[in-house]
C-alpha cells in the first residue's frame, strides 16, 4: 500500500520507538510542566526556532487556537485569507473559542497581499473591528505546499509591527518551508511573534505539535492549552518520539520534496491528469484530472493500493519517509492504467 494522503500518516521510526520505550521509564512528574521529557523537547524546539519558549500541544490546530486566544478577544478579528488552514480546516474555532472573526485579505500561493494587509492595519473607527494578530502559514497547504519567500514575511512583520499587531506563524510545515528556501527554521519563526508546527507531519513523530514564541505568551498559553483541554500529562512518552524527530528529521525533508518533484514531472508526461511542476515546491502535488472527477480518481487509485485525496477539483499526494522512488514509480504507473482506463479491481483479483 502506498500512503499518499497526508504525510501525518508517516509512521515514527525504529529510533523514535526505542526513544519513547525509554521514556516510559522515567516518572513523568506531576506539574503540568515538570515531565522532564516534555521539558527536553521544549527547549530543542524553542532553540531551533530561536524562540524564548516553547509549549507541547497536541495538535497544531490547538496551538494555532491557543495562539489567537492569546491576541482576541470576542469582537475583535485577525487577518488572514480565505485558503488558510484556520479558515478552511479548523471547524470555525476562532468564532467558537475567542469570538474572533477572520478578516480575508487577497492572497496569491497563501501570501498576503500587502497593500491589502496595509490598508486593512489601517486606523479604525467606531465601524471597523480592530486587528489583532495577522496570521501567516508557510508552508501553505491549500496552494499544495507553496512556500512564501522570506522577504514576504518580512514584510508583512515589519507592517505589522509597525502598527502594534503581532504576528502568527502557522508553520504546520515550517521545516518544508525553510528546506525549500534553503535557511534555517529560525529564520521564519523570526518573522512571526509565535509560532507552531507539527511534530507529527513530515517529522515523522506520533502525534504532537509545538507553539513557540516570548516567555510571557507561552506562560499565558499554558493556561490556554488547559482550557481547551489540552493539558496532556505525562506526555513525555510522545515527547520522546518528537525530540527524534526534530534531531533526526529535519535534514532529510529534501529527499521527499525531491520524490514529489519525480511524481510532477511523472505525471506532467501523462494524458488526462494536469500539474503545475513550477507550484510543486516542497512535499505536496496537486493533480487535476481531465475526465475524471478526482472521487473516481481516488477510489480507482485506491484499488491499486495507492491512496491519494481528492482535494476539491485536484487530488492531492503528499510526500514523506516512505515515499521511496519505487512508491513513485508504482503511484505513476497505477495513474497511468486508470486514466488509461483499465480500470478493473484488482484488489478483487488477489
Ligand atoms: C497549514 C496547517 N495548519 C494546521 C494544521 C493542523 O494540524 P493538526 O492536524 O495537527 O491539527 C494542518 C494540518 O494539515 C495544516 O496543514
Amino acid at each position: 500500500m502506498i500512503e499518499l494522503r497526508s504525510d501525518f500518516l508517516a509512521r515514527p521510526t525504529s529510533e523514535m520507538v526505542h526513544a519513547m520505550a525509554r521514556a516510559a521509564e522515567i516518572p513523568g512528574g506531576f506539574g503540568m510542566r515538570e515531565d522532564p521529557t516534555v521539558s527536553r523537547l521544549e527547549a530543542l524546539a524553542a532553540e531551533i526556532l530561536g524562540k524564548q519558549d516553547a509549549l507541547f500541544v497536541p495538535t497544531c490546530m490547538m496551538a494555532n487556537q491557543i495562539a489567537l486566544h492569546l491576541r482576541c478577544r470576542p469582537g475583535e478579528i485577525f487577518l488572514t485569507e480565505a485558503d488558510a488552514h484556520v479558515v478552511t480546516s479548523e471547524s470555525a474555532a476562532a468564532s467558537a473559542l475567542s469570538g474572533a472573526m477572520p478578516q480575508l485579505l487577497p492572497a496569491a500561493g497563501g501570501a498576503l497581499d500587502i497593500e491589502a494587509l496595509a490598508a486593512a492595519l489601517g486606523p479604525v473607527d467606531a465601524q471597523r473591528a480592530r486587528p489583532t494578530v495577522v496570521m501567516q502559514e508557510n508552508t501553505h497547504v491549500r496552494s499544495g505546499g507553496r512556500v512564501i519567500a522570506l522577504d514576504h514575511m518580512r514584510q508583512v512583520y515589519y507592517l505589522a509591527r509597525a502598527h502594534g499587531v503581532p504576528v502568527h506563524l502557522d508553520g504546520a510545515r515550517i521545516f518544508n518551508a525553510a528546506t525549500a528556501l534553503g535557511c534555517p527554521a529560525s529564520d521564519l519563526a523570526a518573522q512571526a511573534d509565535t509560532v507552531s508546527f507539527n511534530l507529527n507531519k513530515g517529522l515523522c513523530a506520533p502525534v504532537g505539535a509545538i507553539l513557540a514564541g516570548p516567555h510571557e505568551a507561552i506562560a499565558e498559553a499554558e493556561r490556554v492549552r488547559q482550557m481547551f483541554g489540552g493539558g496532556w500529562r505525562p506526555a513525555g512518552i510522545l515527547a520522546a518520539a518528537g525530540i527524534v524527530a526534530l534531531q533526526t528529521m529535519i535534514s532529510r525533508l529534501s529527499e521527499d520534496h525531491a520524490q514529489a518533484r519525480c511524481l510532477v514531472e511523472g505525471l506532467a508526461a501523462q494524458d488526462g491528469v494536469v500539474v503545475d511542476p513550477a507550484a510543486t515546491e516542497t512535499n505536496i502535488v496537486l493533480a487535476r484530472p481531465l475526465s475524471m472527477n478526482p472521487m473516481t480518481l481516488a477510489a480507482a487509485l485506491a484499488k491499486r493500493g495507492v491512496h491519494v485525496l481528492p482535494f476539491g477539483q485536484y487530488i492531492r499526494l503528499v510526500t514523506h519517509r516512505e515515499i521511496n522512488a519505487d512508491a513513485v514509480e508504482t503511484t505513476l504507473e497505477a495513474f497511468r492504467a486508470v486514466l488509461a482506463g483499465e480500470n478493473h479491481d484488482l484488489s478483487a483479483r488477489r
